[in-house]
């Protein structure tokens, strides 16, 4: 099997995406999966920034460093790199299907189509909310990066 190379998208890549990231990495080393994992956003508005503090002390409160994260946009050739993209909600999975280019070889899904009960459901977006939001995504991202490395440890 070609090596898994996971890519989690949202619109910012500076709050639920790079959260993402931060619970796949943990979840991956705990495990001991060998895959490659990275974030984008589908917008270009905080390219080169860090992770919001919020998201970065989310994280942190639950073991992962994300602070060395920094913004970057999704291009075309993150659908050649990587086997698989996940969209953190139904419009970033439609700007990442409209993205995506003829020879696109990933698979293109909605994150939490793969949790088994959450099917369908999108990670909120927590930017304009207070720390509890920030949780709660924590939590979302997390169940994900949990059902992903039993996916592909399968
Ligand atoms: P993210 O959150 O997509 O989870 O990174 C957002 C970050 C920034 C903005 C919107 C959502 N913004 O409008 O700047």
């Amino acid at each position: 099997m070609t090596r898994p190379a996971l890519l989690f998208v949202c619109l910012g890549n500076i709050c639920r995406s790079p959260m993402a990231e931060g619970a796949m990495r943990l979840a991956a080393e705990e495990a001991g999966l060998d895959i490659e994992i990275d974030s984008a956003g589908t917008a270009a508005y905080h390219i080169g920034s860090a992770p919001d503090e919020r998201a970065q002390a989310a994280a942190w409160r639950n073991g992962a460093d994300i602070s060395g994260l920094s913004g970057r946009q999704a291009v075309e050739g993150d659908f050649r790199r990587f086997t698989h993209i996940f969209a953190l909600d139904g419009s970033n999975l439609a700007n990442v299907r409209q993205l995506a280019p003829s020879d696109s070889s990933a698979e293109l899904g909605l994150l939490m189509d793969y949790v088994p009960g959450f099917e369908g459901q999108a990670v909120a977006d927590p930017y304009y909310g207070d720390d509890a939001g920030f949780e709660i995504t924590w939590n979302e991202v997390n169940a994900a990066a949990k059902a992903l490395v039993a996916k592909f440890q399968a």
